[in-house]
């Protein structure tokens, strides 16, 4: 049995229990709303932090959901403070949510910093929200437990499952390909979102609620449940109950998220066929931790962990909700166990180990074994050479394997409106051995490594029945994409990495088996181009962009701000007045 903790060691007693004036007034304020000093006198005070917005339809369910959690909370004797945070929509938030995934780390470690509570329910799901959340609270370091909003139902068209982002991507070609109407598009738009939660396909948000799940942060398979299944309520009034328990237990994330937890993390994520932003995420959410996980901790894993999730976009037929009724995550990790510390602790209080017990897979063609993967590698490649001396990123399984050795001519666009208007130019001079390249979209600047890296395919050859090509960037692109493309170039080339010195015409070679990219064009003539370089001017001249763009890290050490990262310097305790 866990030690438990005194009533008098609670953090929110420091708020509440004094005889003084100050506490007199939370005393007297926390009255004002109703409450008898007998309902949060001694016990457990937990944040919910609860990113719901008129904004976010992947979260539209917690408007309710949070009453569900506060009533698991009442039951084991704890009081509830729901703190509403950014709610970063992935839909409608532009330029890119990744802009302000810092912005709602700082919201997070801030608002459980400066509120009198104890421990904290962290309520996200939609992409940036998990490590958004997960990195605040790593560094406030209370008790907590992640809430995944779960993912929407299948999308449906005209009798066929649809996936989220990935047959958006799909049919829209087809429709600039001319083989689709305008009639049909509509109807492809309406039957593609036909619930709450968050995206079904194996994009940023179900990858990252795995994350979460094998980083022991959710109730043991939490991360799959569909949203508008009634598990899913059940599940939160239960992360209600074992929250207050864990403030009890003390059980702080620092000896959850351990070296060990972040290796299972990593394995996970190879094995669900995870989003490309894994990889940024993942290591920023390491670091707020303080394990050291590199880009070359994540090629490792790459090679060794096949992919067993047939979930599209890389598994090539089925969705969320058929992983859930698969078995979920937790039939995908027993088949992994083999691969994972299983002695690695859970909010649940137990091992991992313990919590995959009697964990069974329900379809063996959606959730695959170890000898019957979707892919023989893991989902993830790490390419370095001259053009990215610190890495970039490809997604081998999502592409299609003839352009896993290429070389070709760079066709470079500075800007995103450049390239739309020569991809949508029918006479565009352009051959599917080209390399399309987009620079100037890193993190400092896009700012915020939008999603473009899934350059779409030029009219010109979509005509000629081509639907992938090779395209390279120093942007992100969603976990929803799929196509030879090469991301998170680093360093990029608003830094002056050497994406900026590349013409058109250029030869880009790609290796994958050796993990390379490189520039065939001497040394001489990069070093007289690096002298001739001038720095883009800043986007932002002011306000949270300019901040942004001083403080961002590369792709490759994941875009944190230098001054949120661990090793900074240190935090003051706890407020004293
Ligand atoms: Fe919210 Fe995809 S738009 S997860
Ligand atoms: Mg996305």
């Amino acid at each position: 049995m866990p030690t438990r903790r005194k009533s008098t060691e609670l953090r929110s007693a420091k708020w509440f229990a004094p005889d003084d004036l100050r506490s007199s007034g939370h005393r007297s304020r926390t009255m004002q709303m109703g409450y008898a000093p007998e309902e949060w006198t001694g016990k457990p005070v937990i944040a919910i932090l609860n990113t719901w917005s008129d904004a976010n339809p992947c979260h539209a369910h917690f408007k309710h959901r949070v009453d569900d959690v506060k009533r698991g909370i009442f039951q084991a004797g704890g009081f509830p403070l729901e703190l509403p945070a950014l709610s970063l929509s992935e839909s409608y938030v532009k330029p890119t949510t990744m802009l302000y995934r810092n912005m709602l780390a700082i919201e997070a470690e801030e608002l459980l910093r400066s509120h009198p509570v104890d421990g904290a329910v962290l309520m996200g799901g939609c992409d940036k929200t998990t490590p958004g959340l997960v990195m605040g609270a790593l560094s406030m370091g209370l008790p907590m437990i992640y809430l995944p909003a779960g993912p929407m139902l299948r999308g449906n068209y005209r009798g066929q499952y649809l996936g989220s982002g990935s047959d958006s991507w799909k049919f829209w070609d087809e429709r600039r390909a001319g083989t689709i109407s305008e009639k049909e598009w509509v109807e492809v738009e309406a039957g593609i979102a036909r619930s709450y939660g968050h995206c079904m396909t194996m994009g940023t948000a179900s990858t990252m609620t795995a994350i979460a799940e094998a980083l022991g942060l959710t109730l043991p398979g939490a991360s799959s449940i569909p949203a508008a299944d009634s598990n899913h309520i059940r599940m939160s009034s239960a992360v209600g109950r074992r929250i207050v328990e864990m403030v009890w237990e003390d059980l702080v994330p620092s000896k959850i998220v351990t070296a060990a937890g972040v290796g299972n993390a990593v394995t996970v994520a190879m094995a669900t066929g995870c989003s490309t932003n894994a990889v940024v995420h993942l290591i920023a959410m390491a670091r707020r931790a303080g394990v050291d996980l590199t880009l070359d901790d994540l090629d490792r894993a790459g090679r060794t962990t096949p992919v067993l999730a047939n979930i599209r976009p890389t598994g090539k037929a089925y969705l969320m909700e058929d992983f859930y009724y698969a078995g979920g995550l937790r039939a995908l990790m027993a088949k992994l166990s083999s691969k994972l510390d299983l002695s690695a602790l859970t909010v649940s209080g137990v091992t991992l180990g313990e919590t995959l017990e009697g964990a069974k897979c329900y379809n063996e063609d959606v959730i695959r074994s170890l000898d019957n993967p979707v892919y023989h590698e893991g989902s993830l490649a790490v390419l370095k050479g001259n053009l990215a001396p610190t890495g970039a990123v490809i997604k081998p399984a999502a592409c299609d394997p003839r352009f896993h050795k290429h070389q070709g001519p760079a066709l470079v666009f500075d800007s995103y409106p450049e390239m739309k208007a020569a991809v949508d130019d029918e006479n565009l001079d352009i051959t599917p051995d080209h390399v399309m390249v987009l620079r100037g979209a890193g993190p400092q600047g896009g700012p915020g490594m939008p999603e473009w890296g899934m350059l779409p395919m030029p009219k010109a050859l979509l005509k000629k029945g081509h639907r992938d090509m090779l395209r390279l960037s120093d942007a992100r692109m969603s976990g929803t994409s799929y196509g030879a493309c090469i991301l998170h170039v680093s360093p990029e080339s608003h830094v002056g990495g050497p994406l900026a010195l590349l013409r058109n015409g250029d030869i880009v070679r790609l290796d994958l088996e050796a993990r390379r990219i490189d520039i065939v064009v001497d040394e001489d003539e990069l070093q007289r181009r690096r002298e001739a370089w001038v720095k883009p001017e800043e986007k932002f001249g002011r306000g949270y962009g300019w901040m942004f763009a001083r403080h961002v890290a590369q792709a490759d050490t994941g875009c944190d701000f230098d001054f949120l990262e661990t090793g900074f310097g240190p935090t003051p305790g706890e407020p004293d007045i």
